[in-house]
């Protein structure tokens, strides 16, 4: 083996098999809508323009070199100012740490808290935990939640798998489901969490909650984020928060992100992300402090942001509640939050036009894709069983008449299988 154990085992991810699949289909000049993406299309959901000018202004002012490691204090003020307006969250700015996105804090958490060995719960759907589990050579726990508790977790899910176990790893709103916990299910393993570190003592090491809420401001009509802290003030020790500027204002390409949690655990986190030079580019943290203060223009970005997003999510999941009450095998949850849809295509078992029997989700996808144009991320990409007939469908890279346009084509290839099903009798 020319490389480390772990490297060599790090799984591919599935997104990236699809996205393959896509670009050699569009490369042949097929018209694809294309709702594997969970990233903004620039064109349709740019930055708010207050923040571009104030990103542009920061680097003409020669805000160019190294950043303090834990991220500049007037950003970190202005996180502690933003969480304590928005989320009435109480956090001192040496409690916070920003970085170059989520990804590398998410990391950072894993490797400050994880020793080879122990034990990570978390629910499956979920966004990259089996990565950050290997990478870390932690012991995963994958629960399988339900559809019934909108695929986030409830205690009972978790109940068994607490004694000795390290970090539960949740994230709301949910990639890929786009739903969000409920105060009921959050505060039920909270009182898990403080329960089993009850049990535990000073001397072993606790139960953390690792918390994303990376989407937490991309929530829809009645629908409310929920946090550990605010819900239980005693999970303030237990719990690392994961967040930033990425979803809720369309800036994957910004790079700004920021944890906050336990002073000792962020301060460990910050030596260790200082040794890989995850910080956020200097400028970008000057603009992103400058932005943050800015109430007005963050509200009238978020109103005009959610409604283009709801609006797209809506269409597509009235077209498939449409197709579902007409008969067609398919199905969805109301969109609750971020960019993401989940739908059901429930074809395992059935057979195509081509005589072949639909076997598993990479059938449906290939189908889908083939057939209706239509290209889509099954649940086995974020570590659900291959069998599992839910998918993501997600709106930040394409417009609503494109899905309203791959509606109609779904309809037209579902009709097919319909055709084989009345031919077999
Ligand atoms: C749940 C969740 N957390 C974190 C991230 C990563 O965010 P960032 O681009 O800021 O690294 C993503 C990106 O898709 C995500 O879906």
């Amino acid at each position: 083996m020319k490389v480390s154990y772990m490297a060599q085992h790090l799984i591919g991810s599935e997104i990236i098999r699809i996205a393959a699949s896509v670009n050699e289909l569009i490369a042949k000049g097929e018209k694809i809508c294309n709702l594997t993406i969970g990233d903004f299309e620039p064109k349709y959901f740019p930055i708010p323009e207050e923040y571009k000018n104030a990103i542009t202004d920061a680097y003409n002012k020669g805000e160019t070199n190294y950043p303090a490691a834990n991220g500049i204090a007037p950003l970190r003020n202005a996180v502690s100012k933003f969480l304590s307006e928005y989320e009435k969250l109480s956090y001192s700015p040496d409690e916070i740490l920003i970085s170059a996105g989520a990804r590398p804090l998410i990391y950072g958490v894993f490797v400050t808290l994880i020793d080879k060995g122990d034990t990570v719960i978390y629910p499956v759907p979920s966004w990259n935990n089996n990565h950050y589990v290997h990478i870390t050579g932690a012991k995963g726990i994958p629960v399988d939640v339900k559809a019934e508790n909108n695929f986030l977790p409830v205690a009972d899910d978790f109940r068994s798998h607490l004694k000795d176990a390290t970090l539960v790893s949740l994230c709301s709103p949910l990639n890929p489901t786009g739903t969000t916990i409920s105060q009921e299910q959050l505060e039920g393993i909270c009182d898990l969490i403080i329960e089993e570190n009850k049990r535990r003592g000073e001397k072993q090491k606790p139960l953390y909650l690792l918390y994303d809420q990376i989407y937490w401001l991309l929530t829809f009509g009645e629908h409310t984020h929920f946090n550990p802290v605010s819900l239980r003030p005693e999970m303030k020790k237990y719990t690392v928060f994961i967040d930033g500027m990425s979803k809720a204002f369309a800036s994957t390409g910004v790079r700004v992100g920021w944890a906050f949690g336990p002073k000792e655990v962020i301060e460990r986190m910050k030596a260790i992300l200082s040794h890989l030079g995850a910080w956020a580019p200097k400028a970008e943290q000057v603009a992103t402090a400058n932005f943050l203060t800015k109430n007005t223009a963050i509200n009238n970005y978020l109103t005009l942001f959610k409604n283009k997003i709801e609006e797209r999510l809506t269409v597509l999941y009235d077209g498939l509640i449409n197709l579902k009450e007409e008969g067609y095998p398919v199905d969805a949850i109301v969109p609750m939050a971020a960019i993401y849809l989940t739908a059901r295509f429930d074809l395992i078992g059935k057979m195509g036009v081509d005589g072949k029997i639909f076997k598993d989700s990479t059938d449906i996808t290939d189908f889908l894709l083939h057939k209706a144009k239509m290209a889509v991320v099954p649940f086995y990409a974020f570590g659900a069983s291959i069998n599992n007939a839910w998918f993501r469908l997600s709106v930040g890279a394409v417009t609503v008449e494109e899905i309203k346009g791959v509606l109609g084509n779904l309809r037209e290839a579902l009709e097919t299988l319909k055709a084989v099903e009345v031919e077999r009798g």
